[in-house]
């Protein structure tokens, strides 16, 4: 049976902003163009949908934001989507605005709301976007390679500092309940030690590292903790701060500077290729599916799949970590 026919569709992005949604919605708006499909933009993510926020876009309209950061079609986290009015009354304005499927760009709470909405049956497909690289079926996210970026050239600039005060550093990065930005941020910025919420930490540990890298000689000791991990960065410099191990210490929350600025090369391609596949998987008819990177593939993964399941942190890499630390 050949695919229905699509002749409008809409994109937007949800939750939190990743750098690179930009590209991704300047692929899907040119590939779709290209194709010969009407594209509409959604302001605001969900809560756009439900009001009905929305205007056509064109080829033009998503000129020069490639190398921007953000999201020109604005983003939110919606608690009314979450209710079955909420989603009746999304559905109620696509198909009064002629809307035949829709491209969902963002995170795991934004590509749950696409498989509601496709269990509801609307064609959809999603696109993962967030630094937190936490979502099931895909080895990258969007916006995980910038925001790596950001947190390189951060620590970099603290170990600067650090060396020059001989002080220890926690450095908190984001990711929500995962580790995976702390662990990649740990190994590629040489950090002492990585703090992450899928491991129990203990705090004589970290005591132990600071005094055992004062002892050593070292100039600095920088541990990244994740946003999730236990203790905080900021419990742990309050306790380590009262303990006498060489260094003092200096706690550094480097917060939303890691979801902004420009997409870096890797993302802009990445966004690009996730773009373009969409609309070809919207235009094969293989609709309800994520695009995801598996290895240098992009393929569909079903939706359904990719909320039920949890992504789970590469444990060689917290290893790797731990080894190179020394
Ligand atoms: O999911 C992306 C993320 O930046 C997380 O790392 C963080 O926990 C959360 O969003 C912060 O959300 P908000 O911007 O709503 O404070």
């Amino acid at each position: 049976m050949s695919p229905k026919k699509l002749n409008t569709i809409a994109v937007m992005t949800s939750g939190g902003d990743a750098p690179g949604m930009n590209p991704c919605i300047r692929s899907v708006v040119r590939t779709g163009v290209a194709n010969g499909l009407q594209v509409y933009g959604v302001e605001g993510g969900y809560e756009g949908l439900m009001h009905g926020h929305f205007h056509p876009i064109g080829a033009r309209d998503v000129g020069g934001i490639l190398q921007r950061g953000g999201t020109i079609l604005q983003t939110a986290r919606s608690d009314e989507f979450r209710t079955s009015s909420g989603q009746r009354r999304a559905i109620r304005e696509m198909n009064s605005a002629g809307i035949d499927a829709l491209v969902v760009i963002g995170g795991d709470g934004s590509l749950n709301g696409a498989m509601v909405l496709s269990q509801q049956g609307i064609p959809v497909v999603g696109i993962p976007a967030s630094i937190d690289n936490d979502i099931f079926g895909t080895d990258m996210c969007i916006g995980v390679d910038t925001a790596l970026n950001t947190i390189v050239d951060s620590i970099d600039k603290i170990r600067d500092t650090a060396s020059s005060h001989s002080r220890a550093f926690l450095v908190e990065t984001m990711g929500r309940a995962s580790g995976y930005l702390a662990v990649l941020a740990g190994i590629i910025s040489g950090a002492e030690m990585v703090l992450i919420p899928e491991v129990q930490n203990d705090v004589r540990e970290v005591g132990l590292a600071i005094e055992e890298a004062y002892r050593r000689g070292k100039t600095h000791c920088i541990i990244v903790v994740a946003e999730g991990a236990t203790p905080t960065a900021a419990e742990l410099g309050k306790t380590i701060d009262e303990l006498d191990l060489g260094f003092t210490t200096r706690v550094t929350i480097l917060g939303h500077i890691q979801r902004g600025g420009k997409p870096s090369a890797y993302d802009r391609l990445l966004a690009s290729r996730f773009g373009r596949k969409a609309v070809d998987f919207l235009l094969n008819g293989q609709y309800n599916v994520m695009t995801a990177l598996d290895g240098r593939e992009i393929v569909g993964v079903p939706l359904e799949e990719v909320v039920s399941k949890p992504k789970s942190l590469p444990m060689e890499y917290y290893d790797m970590a731990r080894v190179l630390a020394q």
